[in-house]
Parts: structure tokens; C-alpha cells; sequence
């Protein structure tokens, strides 16, 4: 399979967003000449995991520049996603005498793409970053787009800021060394393109999923290409999350947050993910926005494909609506979910009553 290079151009701001697909990619300085030309330092963020099994291809990567890179190694996993993670790797850039002409390639899982990504956004008040990302989560979702956040109070993604790379690489070579786990982790974002995009995207992962997951290196790279391009093309038409095309990407995350959250890093985000999209396709049916002829299709869906218990610190529904009320797109205290019309047809409900919510969280349980 042949490199693919997606190109967007965002309607409001005429940016580019830029990104390249495929495997075994060319070096970043012949990808993104410019880039490297201007730049004076370069900061490589990544993790212990992704320094140890990529070290030789982050050296390949960089080419003549790997002498001279600043190497600054972040916890792995959520652990990465913290202010104290964050000002250590702004202080480290201060002090190596970093400039606003300096760059900084973020390679690892969506925790240190939304990081690094983050760090990028305030240094000087912005410089270069290309993103890097090296799970399959990352390079179907998390490393593209230019969200990038940390966790405040417990509470996932409270400060972060929209901050586009200017380059995301997606390499499916990384993609070899993840564990089955780690490869399950991509299926709930896989399966919410599955639901919010159009029938041929839908068809595709349907067709190549259950491959992927299980590491067919041909169905990885292309539901990689494929979902980077949609999530790009979303993207470039409210790279900013005002209008509700880029809201789409949120279908599941409210209760999948939560989760997450409440799971205290038992649950992986990917498969935090696909219980909220099972609790918002229970709550859909409980609301009657799901068309009764769709429901076992999109039950069919979710159910399809397997997924570790949630821990039982997830039912406990005060928890869990305190923080359901932190979504960024309900007002304070209150609750706003994205449901399921039909594949491909997504609506959003404000203010559901707490009773409902806690039925439906009860009903999960017993599924
Ligand atoms: N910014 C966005 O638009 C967006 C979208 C979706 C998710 N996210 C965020 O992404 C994060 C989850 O990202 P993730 O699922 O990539 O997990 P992760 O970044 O937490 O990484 C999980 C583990 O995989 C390891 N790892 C990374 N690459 C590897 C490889 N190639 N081989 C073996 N191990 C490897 C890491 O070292 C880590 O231990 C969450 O914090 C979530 O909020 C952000």
C-alpha cells in the first residue's frame, strides 16, 4: 500500500491541516523540509515504552538531526497528562534555550501527542510541532486534529487548548508492537466512526475491524487512512468545536469520560469509549431518538465486539453524573449527551433528568 498524504484546508482560518499515511515512511525532513530548515532546536517528547522500542527509528527519522535533539522522555499513559508533566517539559525546553523557531515531534499514544501538543501550544506563545502518534488510537484519532489537553481535578481534558501540528504522521510500522490490549483500546473510536460517518466509512470498518484488532497489518493501515481522513475532514470544517460537525467526535465520550475517570486508569480510553457509546445507544433507545428498525443494527454494533468488564466504581451514579456535568458543552451543572438517530444520523439532548440517566446506567450494568 502506497503513502497517503491528506491535505485539508480549513474553511475558516485557510490553514492546512496536513497529514501522511502509510508505512514505513520517508524521514520527517523529507517530509516536512520546511519545518526542519527553520527550526534551531528540536525537542523529541515520547515515553520510556516508545524511547526503548523505537529509539533506532526515531534516530532513522530524524536523519542528520538526531545529533543535537533533545530527548524528553514523559511518563507513559495517562500519567502523562498532568500539569506537572507539562511544566517539566516546558522548563526542560526553557533551559536547553529553546526559541519560538524551535520544534517540537511528539511520538507516542494520544497521552503524550495531547501533552506535548499542549506544551507546543504555550512555549512562546506557540511553536512548530509535528505528532507523532504510535498506538492505534493515536493514529486514527488522538494525534490528529489539534486538541490537546491535560486532566485537571480528576477530570478528564479541563485545560488544554486547540493547537493544529503542523504534521501528523501516521506509520503503521509503529503499529507492530502493540499488544492485543493495547490494540483493543482502538476499537472504540473505530466503532463511533462506524456510527457517525457516512456508509461506505461505516462498511469499511465493519468489514476490517475484528482484522485490525487482531494486528492484520493491511486492515491497521487501512482503517488508519480512513479514519484519519474523515476525522481531518471534520476537523477543517469546525476545527474550533463551535458548529457541531467536530461535536460529532464526541458520541460516547460524555459517559465514556466518565468512566475513565472513575476507573482510575484501569480503563483505557479506547475502551472506556465503547461502554459510553453502549450507554448512549441504551439511553437513545430509552429516549426513543433511536429509530426502533435501527436498534438491533447499532446494538449489533456495540455488542459485537468484546470488551473488558467495567470496574465497579463506574456504577456509582453520583460519581458518575457529577462528572457527566463537566462536559464543555453543557452549561455548569448540567448534562448534555449526543444520541444515536441511526447510523450515521446524530443528535444532541441537553438536561436529561437524572432519573433517566441513573436507569440507564443501571440498565448497562445488567446487559
Ligand atoms: N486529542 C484528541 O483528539 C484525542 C482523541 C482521542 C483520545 N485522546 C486521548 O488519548 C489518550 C489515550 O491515548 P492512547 O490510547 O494512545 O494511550 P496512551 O497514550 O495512554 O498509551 C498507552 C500505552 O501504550 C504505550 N505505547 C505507545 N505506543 C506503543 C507502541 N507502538 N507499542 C507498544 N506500546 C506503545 C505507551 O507507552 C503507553 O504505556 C487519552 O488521554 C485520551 O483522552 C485524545
Amino acid at each position: 500500500m502506497t503513502n497517503i498524504f491528506l491535505l485539508k484546508r480549513d474553511i475558516t482560518t485557510s490553514k492546512t491541516l496536513r497529514a501522511v499515511c502509510g508505512r514505513g515512511l520517508p524521514p520527517l525532513a523529507h517530509l516536512a523540509p520546511e519545518l526542519f530548515a527553520g527550526a534551531g532546536h528540536i525537542c523529541l517528547a515520547t515515553d520510556r515504552t516508545c524511547l526503548n522500542k523505537f529509539k533506532r527509528t526515531f534516530k532513522k527519522t530524524l536523519g542528520r538531526r538526531w545529533d543535537g535533539t533533545d530527548i524528553f522522555v514523559l511518563p507513559a499513559g495517562r500519567a502523562a497528562k498532568t500539569f506537572r508533566a507539562l511544566e517539566g517539559l516546558l522548563s526542560f525546553m526553557l533551559k536547553r534555550g529553546f526559541s519560538r523557531n524551535s520544534l517540537l515531534i511528539a511520538a507516542g499514544g494520544g497521552s503524550v501527542t495531547d501533552l506535548a501538543g499542549l506544551a507546543a501550544s504555550l512555549y512562546m506563545r506557540g511553536i512548530n510541532w509535528i505528532s507523532v502518534p504510535t498506538t492505534f488510537l493515536g493514529q486514527i484519532d488522538a494525534g490528529l486534529g489539534g486538541k490537546t489537553a491535560v486532566d485537571l481535578g480528576g477530570v478528564k481534558n479541563m485545560a488544554g487548548a486547540f493547537y493544529q501540528p503542523a504534521l501528523t504522521v501516521c506509520d503503521a510500522a509503529f503499529l507492530q508492537t502493540l499488544g492485543p490490549g493495547e490494540l483493543r483500546a482502538g476499537a472504540g473510536e473505530l466503532l463511533k466512526y462506524a456510527l457517525i460517518g457516512p456508509e461506505a466509512l461505516r462498511r469499511r470498518i465493519l468489514k476490517s475491524i475484528e482484522d485490525a484488532l487482531k494486528g492484520d497489518a493491511k486492515a491497521l493501515q487501512e482503517l488508519v487512512s480512513a479514519c484519519a481522513d474523515f476525522k481531518l475532514s471534520l476537523t477543517a470544517r469546525d476545527e474550533r468545536d463551535e458548529t457541531g460537525v467536530r461535536e460529532l467526535l464526541n458520541l460516547g465520550h460524555t459517559a465514556g469520560h466518565a468512566f475513565e475517570a472513575l476507573s482510575k486508569g484501569r480503563l483505557a480510553h479506547g475502551r472506556a469509549v465503547l461502554w459510553g457509546l453502549r450507554y448512549a445507544c441504551l439511553l437513545s433507545i430509552r429516549l426513543k431518538t433511536l429509530e426502533p428498525a435501527q436498534q438491533r443494527t447499532v446494538s449489533g454494533i456495540l455488542w459485537g465486539t468484546e470488551a473488558a468488564p467495567l470496574p465497579a466504581a463506574c456504577f456509582n451514579f453520583r460519581a458518575f453524573y457529577r462528572l457527566i456535568c463537566y462536559d464543555k458543552k453543557a452549561g455548569a451543572g448540567k448534562n448534555r449527551f449526543l444520541l444515536i438517530e441511526r447510523p450515521g444520523r446524530i443528535t444532541a439532548v441537553n438536561d436529561i433528568a437524572p432519573g433517566i440517566l441513573k436507569g440507564t446506567l443501571t440498565a448497562l450494568k445488567r446487559r
